[in-house]
């Protein structure tokens, strides 16, 4: 199958690259001048939001189905880059729907549970969308703008994603092995629970999706239903680094400039039902992403 991938250089991206180019023709694109961690598959500049080209790439390429990995994803960064957030979240998602347009090509797109206000998660498919801060409000109406148009399209919405791709700067793991490697105290907080989900699991399961050509709405995350302090803790037991440099904190006193749901995280029952995919624990996904080291 010809498939492009937006935001290919992203945590996700890479992944699903990776996996994606061993059985289809890929055309990978993003942001930036090249593909950070290989020259030998396809690349294009786009930015999703530039409409003209979106239609040139598109028309040109004339890939059966669109990857969509491309985000802006700082939640905090979003409240204060409004413009810039709902260009690339809402706006870049539906020059994507409109350069489809006319097409058979298909659309596989990335949520998040943040979606939901984190009152009584972990959440399921059925559960109202509520969100309670502005990146949270452009997923869903990324969401709402598939959900409207008239392209085939599956939506997988996940949480916590951690993994040990390129893209080192967005990657909580990494972040907590550097800190405590140096000996650095770092402050978690202990009242956000999700369930992280290891990019290369999300990765397989998008490739099991295509495979499978399942469309609609479904959820994927990790196995660990657990807040972020106990997240650290076990990155830690697992690399047998010292956990005394974790310390636990609260929302409310670290102070972050968007509110964050609470209990969130996503219930996967669905996913697993309709395509046996496999839910990773962090503890087995650490446990491999140690021994590839
Ligand atoms: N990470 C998580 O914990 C998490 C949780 C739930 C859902 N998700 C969703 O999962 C998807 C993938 O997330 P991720 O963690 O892989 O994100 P990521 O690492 O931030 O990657 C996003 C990629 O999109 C690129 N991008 C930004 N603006 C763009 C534009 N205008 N046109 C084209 N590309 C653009 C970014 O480039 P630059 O780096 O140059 O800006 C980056 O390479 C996103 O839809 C995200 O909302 C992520």
């Amino acid at each position: 199958m010809k498939i492009l991938i937006t935001g290919a250089n992203g945590m996700l991206g890479e992944k699903c690259t990776d996996i994606l180019a061993e059985k289809h023709e890929l055309l990978t694109t993003d942001l930036a001048d090249k593909l950070t961690y290989s020259n030998a598959i396809p690349y294009a500049v786009l930015d999703i939001t530039k409409s003209e080209s979106v239609n040139r790439l598109f028309s040109e390429y004339k890939p059966e189905l669109i990857l969509n990995c491309a985000a802006y994803t700082n939640v905090d960064g979003a409240e204060k880059n409004k413009e810039l957030a709902h260009g690339v979240n809402v706006d870049g998602v539906k020059n994507i729907l409109a350069a489809l347009s006319g097409t058979n090509a298909k659309i596989i797109h990335i949520s998040t549970d943040y979606v939901f206000d984190g009152a009584h998660g972990p959440y399921r498919e059925t559960d109202k969308p509520k969100p309670i801060n502005y990146y949270g409000m452009t997923k869903f109406l990324s969401e709402e703008a598939i959900r409207h148009s008239s392209i085939p399209w599956t939506i997988i919405r996940t949480n916590v994603i951690f993994g040990d791709s390129n893209f080192q700067e967005a990657s909580f793991v990494s972040w907590v092995l550097n800190k405590i490697t140096n000996r650095e105290t770092i402050r978690v907080v202990n009242d956000q629970f999700g369930n992280p989900t290891w990019a290369d699991g999300l990765a397989m399961t998008i490739d099991k999706i295509i495979d499978k050509q399942v469309s609609g709405l479904y959820h994927y995350a990790g196995s660990d239903y657990i807040n972020r302090f106990e997240f650290a803790l076990e990155i830690a037991s697992i690399y047998s680094l010292d956990p005394t440099f974790i310390r636990s904190i609260t929302t409310r006193t670290l102070g972050q400039l968007a509110p964050r749901p609470f209990k969130a995280g996503l219930i996967t029952d669905l996913i697993r039902k309709e395509t046996g995919v496999k839910i990773f624990s962090i503890k087995e996904a650490l446990t491999i992403m140690k021994g590839t080291e």
